[in-house]
């Protein structure tokens, strides 16, 4: 009922959606742990002989569980990835998406690890090396980032956590982790990435060039990460699409080849959509215009742009609103479907064993009281009996009193 009041509010933002979620869901944690700490006291002061050592250590097992489903649940969160080729505007449109130049972009080949962007409560942003993970390096601006990365050797599989605060980006305070990656063409280590950069995202954005084509080689990676993942949400970004700008003429053309052909790769080629809703995945855009503007204090001023920039954007808006549904709703499904299913097993085989305490100490009941039954009968009987033999001495008495009456009279008449 808490999460149907505030629906309403979170209707237009999606990721709301999972904040409350996940809100609700670390209450009702709370609420199992605490039940679970009461089992474990209840059941350790049960008489031994109702609880036996294997369920003692069951209930002992489910406090470690819930800790830990606990302790994955903080760490829960929205996971987006970028991919695509080298310079094809991916830390462009990931800066975009946070209104902020906060990754490195330039020409050239410029990622060459992976940078995970996430929230800190914290006022000032930071950065954490995978190999280094005690030592925080500060950063104070896109050109520190450049250079800590710079001097940092490692290989292109690396993580490094970029921790922004989220005083200064909605979406990082929404739970929502952004993930750059390396151009797919540059590395021979696809297979690594995979296993670990890929396996937990909740969506994937291909950044393509629109100025070119979808290559082979994003292809080939989406087929790979499609093997090891059920069906993944796939958005594909024709960026650049400014460039269409300067050849008016072909615009349409241009957009209805990519179109074509991207949506024909997410439903027949992956199989990920249908064609329909793969319409849904595809979008036009252009990232540079979108940070620049979104830069920019005052409002946008259109014509310092190439015509059409007013469409590119709305498109970028829509793209944004498109994942943001994906994303929360993948990672509600995802992530907390699997945490409420192991609650209720685990609350369930924890009414078991109450259940079975339960009935062995009422069997225990039941045979104290059968055996006090036992006793209560055999006094009866042996009340009964006493009175039966006090019924034969009284009887007894009587037949000798009779006797030696009859004896005396029988003297005295003699
Ligand atoms: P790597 O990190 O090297 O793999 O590249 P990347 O994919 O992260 O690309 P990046 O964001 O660094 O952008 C490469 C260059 O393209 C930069 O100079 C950007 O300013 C430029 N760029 C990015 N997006 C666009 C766009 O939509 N239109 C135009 N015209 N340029 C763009
Ligand atoms: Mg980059």
């Amino acid at each position: 009922t808490a999460m149907n009041g505030q629906h309403m509010e979170s209707s237009d933002n999606p990721l709301k959606v999972f904040v409350l979620a996940k809100k609700t869901i670390n209450e009702i944690f709370l609420d199992i742990n605490a039940f679970v700490t009461e089992c474990q006291q209840f059941v350790k002061d049960v008489n031994e002989e109702v609880v036996t050592r294997d369920q003692l250590t069951r209930v002992d097992s489910f406090i470690d569980k819930v800790v830990g489903i606990r302790d994955v649940l903080s760490r829960d969160h929205m996971k987006v990835a970028f991919f695509g080729r080298t310079s094809n505007g991916k830390s462009s449109v990931i800066n975009a998406v946070l209104h902020n130049k906060i990754l490195p972009s330039g020409l050239g080949h410029t990622t060459n690890c992976f940078l995970q962007v996430e929230g800190t409560d914290e006022d000032e942003p930071y950065i954490v090396v995978e190999d280094n993970p005690n030592t925080r390096l500060n950063i104070e601006s896109v050109q520190d980032l450049a250079n800590a990365l710079k001097t940092e050797s490692m290989g292109d599989a690396t993580l490094v956590r970029v921790f922004w605060p989220k005083s200064k980006c909605s979406l990082l305070s929404d739970d929502v982790v952004l993930v750059d990656s390396p151009g797919i063409d540059v590395s021979a280590n696809l297979d690594e990435w995979i296993d670990k950069h890929c396996l937990d995202a909740d969506v994937f954005v291909l950044v393509s060039n629109s100025e070119s084509t979808l290559m082979r080689t994003e292809k080939n990676f989406f087929h790979k990460v499609n093997e090891k993942l059920s069906k993944p949400n796939v958005f594909i970004l024709n960026n650049r699409w400014d460039a269409s700008a300067s050849e008016p003429e072909n615009q349409e053309l241009v957009r209805k080849q990519h179109l074509t052909r991207d949506i024909d790769f997410l439903s027949s080629e992956l199989n990920v959509v249908d064609s329909n809703e793969a319409k849904d995945r595809v979008f036009f855009v252009s990232a540079k215009e979108v940070l620049q503007s979104r830069l920019q204090s005052q409002p946008v001023n259109s014509n310092a742009f190439p015509d059409g920039f007013q469409l590119r954007y709305f498109e970028f808006e829509d793209f944004e609103r498109k994942f943001e549904q994906c994303l929360s709703q993948s990672a509600l499904k995802t992530k907390f479907a699997q945490h409420t299913k192991r609650a209720q097993r685990l609350t369930s085989e924890l009414n078991h064993i109450l259940d079975a305490i339960q009935q062995k100490s009422s069997q225990m009941m039941t045979s104290k009281c059968e055996q006090r039954k036992e006793l209560m009968d055999k006094l009866q009987f042996i009340q009964q009996q006493m009175h039966l033999l006090t019924d034969e001495v009284k009887h007894q008495i009587c037949h000798m009193v009779e006797q030696v009456e009859v004896k005396v009279s029988s003297a005295l008449t003699e």
